[in-house]
């Protein structure tokens, strides 16, 4: 279980995003919609312990992850996190197999790819460099990259911004399928997607400070 308590997250030039307590329970799947800028990824990114928030804590399976340090943060999530990039952070000139091997540098078994890759239609492209797939085939690898390790949870940032919706619905599908019984956390801003998720979070009801303002056009967000 997730719980986001009391966090705000207050970044250098002032912008100010104040979330409502949340509880994520395990083994759900759920869809953040919500403005550009309301602080979706900022969410995510303080989930994953990458961003770490200026008030309150977010608590994971009980543990408080801001009494852990730096370094405590980054194993639990090499260990327990997938996390689907919007811009994939795959790379271009190697091959899909070897931007999921490469893992095995972090500790990572990563013996299940080609069942994953198998499950996502795309295990005849093992061999094939990035640079050579569709935008729908470089989501797919992020998600085996992001599943292979066994996580129990997933966060999703966007993972069908760069799709049409026809291929951006079947990848979804795929998401959810494959990470059944995880904890799956997905932002998306197509709301013919929700049918697919347990829950749908409106994170303009869960949000505040000074984005309201950006939402109401009294303040330039640039
Ligand atoms: N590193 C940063 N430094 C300063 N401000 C930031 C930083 N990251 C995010 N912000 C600001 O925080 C707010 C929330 O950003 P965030 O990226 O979480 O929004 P979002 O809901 O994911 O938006 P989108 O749907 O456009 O991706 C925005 O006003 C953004 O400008
Ligand atoms: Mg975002």
């Amino acid at each position: 279980m997730i719980e986001i308590k009391g966090v705000k997250k207050q970044f250098q030039n002032e912008t100010v995003i104040e979330y409502k307590d949340m509880v994520f329970e395990d083994g759900k799947s759920y869809m953040l919609l919500g403005a550009s800028g309301c602080g979706k990824s900022t969410l995510l990114n303080i989930i994953a312990g990458i961003l770490s928030p200026t008030k309150g804590n977010v608590v994971i399976d009980g543990e408080n992850m801001q009494e852990k340090s730096q370094p405590q943060r980054d194993k639990l999530r090499i260990k327990q996190i997938g996390y689907i990039f919007q811009d994939f952070k795959l790379i271009n000139e190697m091959s899909v197999i070897d931007n999921i091997n490469i893992l095995r540098l972090e500790g990572i078994n990563t013996k299940d790819a080609p069942e994953l890759l198998n499950k996502l239609g795309i295990l005849e492209k093992k061999k094939s460099k990035i640079k050579h797939l569709s935008g729908g085939q470089k989501q797919r690898v992020a998600i085996a990259r992001a599943l292979v390790k066994k996580p129990q949870i997933i966060l999703a940032d966007e993972p069908t911004g760069n799709l049409n919706f026809t291929i951006g619905e079947q990848v979804i599908k795929e998401l959810v399928d494959v990470s059944r019984g995880k904890t799956l956390i997905a932002v998306t801003h197509d709301d013919r997607l929700a049918k697919y998720f347990d829950c749908v979070v409106d994170m303009n009801e869960m949000t505040s400070g000074m984005q309201d303002l950006v939402r109401e056009g009294g303040l330039s967000n640039d």
